[in-house]
């Protein structure tokens, strides 16, 4: 058997992990008064269960047994909201490279079941990379100014 259902269990733990780590990031929001934004990262962190849950039933459906593993402990403090978010980008650009190298792995060793199940992530992390580009963008010109910060909870609570 190859080496890709083994680096999938990998990347169920990986996701299972990015969820830990927004809602850390949604806790912080929570207490610095930002309501919004931390329903946002409540949100993004049940997407990352629905993501490991997705590789779990794959896992599951191809005779392999899913495996959990230890989770690293988040960070709790951020410097800012800005803060929060490029590090979210940041660790959504460490998914798409992970997802990238999935699809490589299942097309060396030509497992096609992998490969098609791997597209669904890929266009998902076009999504998500774009969500939190664009959510950066606009804390960025926000500057830390409190009036744009309070503006932006509300627009953020509506994603
Ligand atoms: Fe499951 Fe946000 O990547």
């Amino acid at each position: 058997m190859g080496k890709i259902l083994e680096k999938i269990n990998e990347q169920m733990n990986f996701e299972l992990e990015s969820g830990y780590i927004y809602l850390s990031m949604a806790a912080y929001l929570k207490d610095r008064g930002f309501d919004g934004m931390s329903g946002f990262m409540h949100k993004q962190a049940h997407e990352e269960y629905e993501h490991a849950m997705k590789m779990y039933g794959f896992l599951t459906s191809v005779g392999k047994l899913p495996v959990f593993e230890s989770i690293n402990k988040p960070a709790a403090n951020y410097k800012s909201e800005l803060d929060v978010f490029q590090q979210a980008l940041q660790h959504e650009k460490t998914v798409t490279s992970r997802i990238d190298d999935l699809v490589d792995l299942a097309r060396e060793e030509n497992d096609k079941r992998a490969e098609i199940f791997l597209q669904w992530y890929v266009t998902e992390q076009v999504e998500e990379e774009d969500v939190f580009t664009d959510l950066v963008l606009k804390l960025e010109r926000a500057d830390g100014k409190f009036s744009a910060l309070y503006l932006l909870d509300g627009i953020i609570a509506g994603k």
